[in-house]
């Protein structure tokens, strides 16, 4: 279908386009606080000494601000721009109203992270786990944008409008409600002292696995399928449904081979199968029909994916647990693959101006290539741990660069015109 057609404007209005990219501008300066909490971590293990603060709580509050602060309301910022192309009735104001909520609690849980964790804070006479309080109001706010989004959805089927993007974007909304059930489960744990190390790793997998790949993921190949025609592709559904059955049983392939029966292993590692085939299946048909400068975003979704598919192999799985792949799969799939697709749509799209994929680009390239000497599967033949030096200099120019976009967009860059490219 063609931008230019009447059931389908390209964009929307001008000043309804302003209000998308204030929350995509406003996310972008979470994610350039999260990258400090980062490089802050990687300097306190250059000096093994993190001061006042805890390294895990370092961490967390790092991980909770790029996945909550950033990239769920950037998301939630394109797809609001999207939906009109699409023919899906979302109400913009509701819609961005939560990604202003899911920003907002995420930058006032930062501080009660860094600080306490998901302990309780003696706040007077009381005892309060601040973080964990905010953390579930937020999932109060994802709940309200998944019904925004279903109610919209519902309409469009009725009327028959829709995009095949949007059983993608039905999927992906699925998977964020569906993950807040392992974050309630942590939250719970933490709070009242109950459960073992498993049962809390168990929970923390569920959910970051099922958020970053159904949610993060899955939104990210919707806003890629957007770009292209509404005529439907093959296996698209086929596909779709691996991915769905897939996701909710991967984090088993991602604990400790030790902790579960042979029988739970076996699942996690055809869950792994199945969501890594979905996502290949879904992801390499648009290699040709996307332009190029979202081939390089999606090269790194079929990376993630390929590392993925390596879960499903039980040696495999072993060999990256005991050479710690997973954060560097983590970053692959959510700072290259993720954050490259948003910088790169909203640049295409109106929200960001045409410098950014490129200074994100190198941001990101400085991040993963850092990250990688790290992992035990790199020879270490220089002596005299660089690798962690590497890592906090790849933390900083990450900084540096993604903090510089940021500042030209916000301040300097004059409002970008949307590309007039396929809806
Ligand atoms: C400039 C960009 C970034 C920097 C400097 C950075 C740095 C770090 C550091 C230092 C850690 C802890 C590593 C360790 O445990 O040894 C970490 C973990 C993590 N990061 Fe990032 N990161 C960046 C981007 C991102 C993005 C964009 C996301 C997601 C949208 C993300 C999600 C995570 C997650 C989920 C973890 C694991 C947390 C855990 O195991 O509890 N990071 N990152």
């Amino acid at each position: 279908m063609d931008s230019a057609s009447p059931q389908n404007p390209p964009v929307l209005p001008p000043d309804q386009l302003r209000a998308a990219r204030r929350l995509f501008i406003a996310s972008a300066w979470a994610f350039v606080l999260a990258a400090a909490l980062g490089a802050l971590f990687r300097f306190g293990i250059v000096r093994a000494d993190f001061g006042p603060l805890q390294a895990g709580d370092l961490r967390h509050a790092h991980s909770h601000l790029m996945l909550m602060g950033w990239a769920t309301p950037a998301l939630i910022a394109l797809i609001t721009a999207r939906a009109p192309a699409l023919g899906l009735q979302l109400p913009l104001r509701a819609t961005l109203a939560t990604g202003w909520g899911a920003w907002a609690l995420a930058l006032l849980s930062t501080p009660a992270f860094a600080l306490y964790g998901y302990r309780a804070a003696a706040i007077g006479e009381a005892k309060i786990p601040i973080a964990a309080a905010l953390s579930g109001l937020a999932m109060g706010v994802w709940y309200v944008f998944a019904a925004l989004v279903w109610r919209a959805l519902w309409r469009a089927r009725a009327a028959g409008t829709g995009h095949p993007a949007l059983r993608i974007f039905s999927v992906a909304t699925l998977a964020l409600v569906v993950s807040s059930a392992g974050a309630w489960a942590l939250a719970a744990q933490m709070i009242t002292g109950r459960g073992t190390v498993l049962s809390q790793q168990l929970a923390v997998h569920f959910f970051v696995d099922l958020f970053g790949i159904g949610w993060l993921l899955g939104g990210a190949l919707a806003l890629l399928r957007a770009e292209l025609p509404a005529t439907p592709r093959p296996f698209e559904r086929g596909a779709l449904g691996l991915l769905a059955a897939g996701a909710p049983l991967l984090f088993l392939a991602g604990m400790p081979p030790a902790a579960l029966p042979p029988l739970v292993r076996v699942i996690g590692h055809l869950a792994a199968a199945l969501s890594a085939a979905g996502l290949i299946a879904l992801a390499a048909p648009m290699g040709r029909p996307l332009p190029p400068v979202l081939r390089s975003p999606l090269a790194l979704l079929l990376l993630s994916a390929t590392m993925l598919a390596a879960l499903a192999s039980p040696p495999v799985a072993a060999w990256g647990q005991v050479n710690g792949l997973r954060l560097l799969f983590l970053h692959v799939a959510f700072a290259g693959a993720l954050t490259l697709t948003l910088i790169t749509l909203a640049t295409r799209r109106g929200l960001a101006p045409a410098a950014s994929p490129r200074l994100w680009g190198q941001a990101m390239a400085a991040l993963l290539l850092t990250l990688v000497p790290l992992t035990g599967a790199w020879p270490s033949f220089i002596p005299g741990g660089w690798e962690t030096r590497a890592a906090l200099a790849g933390a900083l120019i990450a900084l540096a660069l993604s903090a510089g976009a940021t500042f030209h967009a916000t301040f300097l860059a004059r409002s970008p015109r949307p590309s007039r490219g396929p809806a």
